[in-house]
């Protein structure tokens, strides 16, 4: 088995009389990418917060690229970068100006980091934005800046809070792209997220954080499986859903759904059956219903 990249063991954290982390365990594979999914609140930003030395556990091990936190904290922040929601992005300076700064207190000299800012400039498509001030960026291209930024000095491993929230759709695409990208390339991901979608895309693997406990990890189609069979949808003439039934995937199992939805006689209704979604694996296993996290995609779209 190879080292992994990062390695969490029993780690908690409580403030005040409040456990935010209760006992997270984690592994995360070289070169992978990790998604940390879970609702409000759940501890997110707290255990990145953690792995990247801000904050302290108040137990637990932690390792990240071989370092291990309680010993070797400055060899940890040597092999990361973090990209959060407040990145130190200087909106007088344009995209270049930026990037090159970066590689200045990254260490290079001053040709090889105009060299290092164009090849990146390059590399990720901001040849138009690269020329103009920060502060006249949109949302979406800050984020894709305030990424390349954060690769600048290519770190092993990378920790992304919440990368995509507020994006458009457009804008997502580009930043899963993006971390894709970084991954073919060697460089580990952990990102955390709310949305089901971003983790079904992006993650080889994903691990669900609820209320400071992971409930659940593995592949998203192993959180799948983990729900059942199939997933009976009732719609109605327009197409909207207005019942789903979960069952166990037998013909027994399907046909008292399907019965008991046909019981409802919704007119010019339709009935299909299909394969659970992460959706579904997110509220057999939070309890947090899916119009909640539907809810979070509208928000972030607003
Ligand atoms: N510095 C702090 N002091 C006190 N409580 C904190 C602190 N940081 C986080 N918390 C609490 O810990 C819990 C987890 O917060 P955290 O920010 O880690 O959640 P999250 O999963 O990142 O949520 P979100 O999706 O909203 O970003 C919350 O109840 C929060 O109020
Ligand atoms: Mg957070």
């Amino acid at each position: 088995m190879t080292e992994p990249a990062i390695e969490v063991t029993g780690v908690h954290k409580a403030y005040g009389t409040q456990t935010v982390l209760d006992g997270i365990d984690l592994r995360v594979e070289p070169g992978s990418v990790f998604a940390l999914l879970g609702p409000n609140g759940a501890g997110k930003t707290t255990l990145i917060t953690i792995l990247s030395t801000l904050v302290q556990p108040d137990a637990g091990t932690v390792t990240v690229a071989g370092h291990d936190l309680a010993t070797d904290a400055d060899g940890i922040r040597r092999a990361i970068s973090v990209t959060g929601q407040a990145a130190a992005v200087d909106g007088v300076l344009t995209g270049e100006e930026n990037l090159r700064m970066m590689a200045r207190l990254s260490g290079f000299s001053a040709a090889e980091s105009q060299r290092r800012a164009a090849e990146l400039i390059d590399r990720f498509d901001l040849a138009d934005a690269a020329r103009k001030r920060v502060a006249t960026y949109s949302g979406g291209m800050r984020r894709r800046l305030d990424l390349t930024l954060s690769l600048v000095a290519t770190p092993p491993v990378i920790f992304l809070d919440e990368p995509t929230t507020g994006l458009d759709t457009r804008s997502r695409q580009t930043l899963w792209d993006m971390i894709q990208e970084l991954a073919r390339r060697g460089t580990t991901i952990l990102l955390t997220t709310q949305y089901l979608e971003e983790a079904d895309q992006l993650a080889d693997r994903i691990a669900v954080l609820d209320h400071g406990v992971i409930v659940a990890e593995g592949t998203a189609a192993e959180l799948k499986a983990q729900v059942g069979g199939e997933v009976v949808e009732l719609r109605d003439a327009r197409g909207e859903i207005v019942r789903e039934l979960p069952t166990d995937g037998s013909v027994d199992a399907l046909r008292t759904a399907i019965d008991e939805l046909d019981a409802l006689r919704v007119p010019d209704g339709s009935i299909g059956i299909r394969k659970p979604s992460l959706d579904d694996a997110f509220l057999a296993l939070t309890g947090q219903s899916s119009s909640t996290a539907a809810e979070i995609e509208k928000e972030a779209v607003r």
